[in-house]
């Protein structure tokens, strides 16, 4: 037996047995002559002591240094009064070293594991020696959590009659719009796989199937800009189930989540998951994946009012068809001063705007402001009572193209929130559903394009719009803006202010697939050869069927407290997209692009070799 017990075991009731323990020399100190060393295993650490009387060959213990991993044989008892520590469930006892082994040598660490320091270690160093990084007990704690939490979903689609099936990750291309990863055929000559973006289409084809429940937590893959919630491959865990109406599903989903976070010590229920829809979400928060845990701070939209009023600011975005919303900031004149408020303004060019205009609310309700001058009187109170606002408040606006200004609006409100403190403990879910179907395509000739996927189901009021008004390809161009305004039965899941999770469900309809495509302008020759194989399931006798993934590196992100999703990953790409580690990317030899068809063209040779 190598060892008698982890180094996280022994008590006092432990006193004067004999032991084995293995573990890495975490901390050494000298201390009248004799050695004290911090032996530690994943479980925890143990004191050990080696003394010139008693232990065996105690010399050779002087030149061990940090991360030597020794294997021990010796004796328990208690430590001297004043020695005992707390904050390891072995404080009470240490081991007296009778014999002891060096298993391996450590060399000099590449940067110290303590945990504060480390934190400051340049993280290319750390992803290169990542079995070390890694080697932080917090490290393996928040890995130990993430495949509990993983377990815990597993665990409750299992009991919930769900079927685990692997789909595979040589394929052909999966429409979730990021580059595909490629994979080069050596057998079919100038022909490529590509490793999935999601199992999409192979979750569905196993409800045509009859499957009706399944789940996997599957390697998805996307090559997509760095950001740091996102990685080039990640991992979801996805699922699909035929004959579930939305609040059936939604309520699984939420108990699944609910189970799972338990986890954390999270005790979630079904009142901290809101729903709202997309347009409900942008014309309050600006975004698609709102922070629910921030108090107030809603966006108020005011363009009717900017539409009339004598400030051309505000007058000429309406008219070009943008958007005028404000903010209202509880007693905000205490809060920003006037070279706040301009930071906050620099904040706002920063993401976009060309400006944000602002208002004081004085005594009496009354309106000051640069641009009051601008406004009647009346205007400037349908303003402020629009916004709620209230003597001391200060009310920020932004004008701009739609988009610009519920992107500021968002990013000002989310600092807002941070700096007032409005953010509640609590986490918060919120579903989005109903997103649009369709949006315009400005490099294919303003024609229609799928907003997310060409296989979400339109929702019931868009299937009737659809089936009652688009019989020819006229009418596509006729009722444009109307397809524009249609949304679709799907949804995502923000938690605290990210997207962790987004589905829906599917067309399972052929006719209205058919439509659909029409609608998009997709060539059939095109339909065919991308899709083709995948369709015609459906001409099968299909079910309907929904399903979603979650995105589990980014919710353990969150579970975790951590801003990078690097953090939650054993070996992830850095920034750029590399693996110090393995340093990959890298050439290959002539003799592989050959066999693979490939020859390369590139002006630059590659750097690394
Ligand atoms: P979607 O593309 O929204 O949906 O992905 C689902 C969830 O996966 C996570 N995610 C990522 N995480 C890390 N790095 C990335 N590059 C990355 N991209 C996405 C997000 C996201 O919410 N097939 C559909 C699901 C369905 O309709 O059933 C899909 O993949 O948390
Ligand atoms: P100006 O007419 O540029 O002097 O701007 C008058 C006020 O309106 C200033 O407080 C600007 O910050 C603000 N402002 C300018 N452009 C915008 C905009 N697009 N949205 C909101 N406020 C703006």
């Amino acid at each position: 037996m190598i060892r008698t017990h982890t180094c996280d075991a022994l008590r006092i009731e432990d006193d004067k047995s004999e032991v084995k323990l293995i573990g890495w020399a975490q901390r050494i100190r000298d201390h009248g002559g004799k050695k004290f060393i911090d032996l530690r295993d994943r479980e925890g650490l143990t004191q050990i002591v080696f003394d010139p009387d008693v232990t065996k060959n105690f010399s050779e213990v002087e030149s061990y240094r940090r991360e030597f991993l020794i294997e021990i044989h010796g004796m328990v008892r208690p430590r001297p009064e004043g020695t005992v520590n707390k904050k390891h469930n072995t404080g009470e006892v240490e081991v007296l070293v009778k014999e002891f082994t060096l298993v391996n040598a450590c060399d000099v660490l590449p940067f110290d594991l303590d945990k504060e320091s480390t934190q400051e270690v340049n993280e290319e160093l750390r992803l290169e020696y990542r079995y070390l990084d890694l080697r932080r007990p917090e490290m393996l704690k928040g890995f130990q959590r993430r495949h509990k939490f993983i377990s815990a979903l597993r665990y409750f689609f299992d009991n919930h009659d769900f079927i685990d099936v692997d789909t595979p990750t040589l394929t052909k291309s999966t429409p979730e719009g990021a580059r595909d990863m490629l994979v080069p055929s050596r057998k079919h000559e100038g022909q490529f796989y590509a490793l999935p973006q999601s199992p999409q289409l192979f979750k569905q084809l196993l409800m045509v199937a009859g499957f009706e429940r399944y789940y996997q937590v599957a390697k998805c893959y996307r090559d997509e800009d760095s950001r740091k919630d996102r990685q080039l491959e990640f991992v979801q865990l996805d699922l699909e189930m035929s004959f579930m109406d939305w609040p059936e599903f939604r309520e699984l989903m939420e108990n699944s989540l609910i189970e799972a976070m338990k986890v954390y010590n999270k005790d979630m229920s079904h009142a901290d998951f809101k729903s709202l829809t997309y347009a409900e979400a942008m014309d309050k928060y600006g975004s698609d994946k709102p922070d629910m845990r921030i108090q107030g701070l809603e966006l108020v939209n005011i363009s009717d009012i900017a539409a009339n009023c004598g400030f051309s600011v505000f007058k000429s975005i309406v008219e070009r068809g943008g958007l005028v919303k404000g903010l209202r900031v509880p007693n905000g004149q205490e809060k920003y001063s006037r070279k706040q408020i301009d930071k906050l303004i620099e904040f706002c060019q920063e993401h976009g705007a060309k400006g944000m205009a602002w208002m004081k609310v004085i005594e009496d309700n009354k309106i000051e402001s640069s641009i009051a001058k601008f406004f009647s009187e009346e205007e400037l109170e349908s303003i402020r009572s629009n916004l709620g606002g209230q003597t001391g408040d200060l009310l920020f606006f932004i004008a701009d193209s739609k988009s610009t200004t519920n992107d500021v609006l968002d990013a000002l409100r989310r600092r807002l929130a941070q700096e007032l403190e409005l953010i509640s403990e609590k986490d918060a879910f919120a579903w989005i559903t109903d997103f649009p179907l369709f949006q315009i395509d400005e490099e294919n000739g303003n024609r229609l394009k799928a907003e997310h996927s060409p296989f979400t189901m339109p929702n019931e009021e868009a299937v009737k719009f659809i089936e009652e008004n688009i019989k020819t390809k006229e009418d596509i161009e006729t009722h444009k803006n109307e397809l524009l305004k249609l949304n679709g039965d799907c949804y995502d899941l923000s938690f605290n202010g990210i997207e962790i999770c987004s589905g829906a469900l599917r067309i399972y309809k052929p006719e209205l697939q058919k439509k659909v495509f029409e609608i998009i302008a997709m060539p059939e020759e095109e339909i065919q050869s991308q899709f083709g194989w995948f369709l015609k399931a459906y001409n099968y006798g299909a079910p309907m069927h929904r399903g979603l993934a979650f995105g589990i590196d980014r919710i353990v992100m969150l579970l975790e407290g951590k801003t990078s999703i690097r953090d939650v990953i054993a070996f992830p790409k850095t920034k750029a997209w590399t693996c110090p580690l393995t340093n990959s990317p890298s050439p290959v030899d002539s003799k592989q692009l050959k066999e693979l068809h490939i020859k390369l063209d590139i002006t630059e040779k590659p750097k690394k070799e």
